[in-house]
């Protein structure tokens, strides 16, 4: 939108006023306001997400790769509830941008978000949403302590998505308890985004298998990448 309307004022007629003072047309005042109103939103939701901090092993998506993953989300939400998409759980383990994505999504849709959780070991995620006026719905997560989870989450997740920090299969192991106390145990679904070499753990602890779908990240990352789910793709293959 914001291209579009600087390529109307490029083409609009200036109208010079009787003391010489260039003046746009209305048509191109509004042009104007509604780029910058655009691009106030959107340096107010990029301020949101924090730089990536190395020690804590974050790495985050790039924006086509959260629009994929986006996209899968909201389509598993709809076959779980036709009626009332947004009223599904949905618990985002260690994927705090795909969580601020899917959020800011269904926020500029006017959607509920109250049942979209974020569990994260990294606090700032816990801020104040300057951009909507609102918090997080945050809960602190550490794979060390896996038991530690909400209680009010427990056995409600039709959808987890998670991005474990290490490539460890003490890591997996972890995280992987964590999920299947988090999802619900019969529907539930899966989709884990981690490194490649993690292809027979996912099988061993939560029965998912690979897709050709590659989640890609904003810095470049020598371990290649892959998707898993424990269900047939809706959106990717
Ligand atoms: C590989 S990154 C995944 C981020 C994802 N690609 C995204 O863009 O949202 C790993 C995530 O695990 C989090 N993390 C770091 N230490 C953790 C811990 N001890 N327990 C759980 N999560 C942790 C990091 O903060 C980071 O969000």
């Amino acid at each position: 939108m914001s291209s579009k309307a600087l390529e109307m004022l490029a083409n609009e007629t200036v109208e010079d006023s009787d003391d010489d003072v260039p003046q746009l047309s209305a048509h191109a005042l509004a042009a104007l306001e509604e780029f910058y109103t655009d691009q106030h939103q959107q340096e107010k939701s990029a301020s949101v997400q924090p730089a990536e901090d190395w020690n804590l092993s974050q790495f985050w998506y790039n924006e086509a790769t959260c629009e994929t993953l986006a996209t899968e989300v909201e389509a598993c939400c709809r076959e779980q509830n036709p009626n009332s998409p947004s009223e599904v759980i949905v618990a985002f383990v260690s994927c705090p941008t795909l969580y601020l994505h899917v959020r800011k999504l269904r926020l500029n849709k006017q959607q509920s978000v109250d049942n979209l959780h974020l569990l994260e070991f990294d606090t700032r995620f816990a801020s104040w949403d300057d951009s909507y006026q609102s918090r997080f719905n945050f809960h602190r997560y550490d794979f060390r302590e896996p038991e530690k989870l909400p209680a009010n989450l427990l056995g409600k997740c039709s959808l987890v998505i998670a991005d474990p920090p290490f490539l460890s299969e003490e890591c997996l192991r972890s995280t992987a308890f964590s999920i299947q106390r988090l999802i619900c145990s019969n529907s539930g679904r899966l989709i884990l985004c981690t490194g490649a070499v993690q292809e027979d753990l996912a099988a061993k602890y939560l029965n998912a298998s690979r897709r050709q779908f590659k989640p890609g990240h904003a810095n470049r990352l020598s371990n290649e990448f892959a998707c898993f789910t424990n269900y047939s793709t809706i959106t990717f293959e």
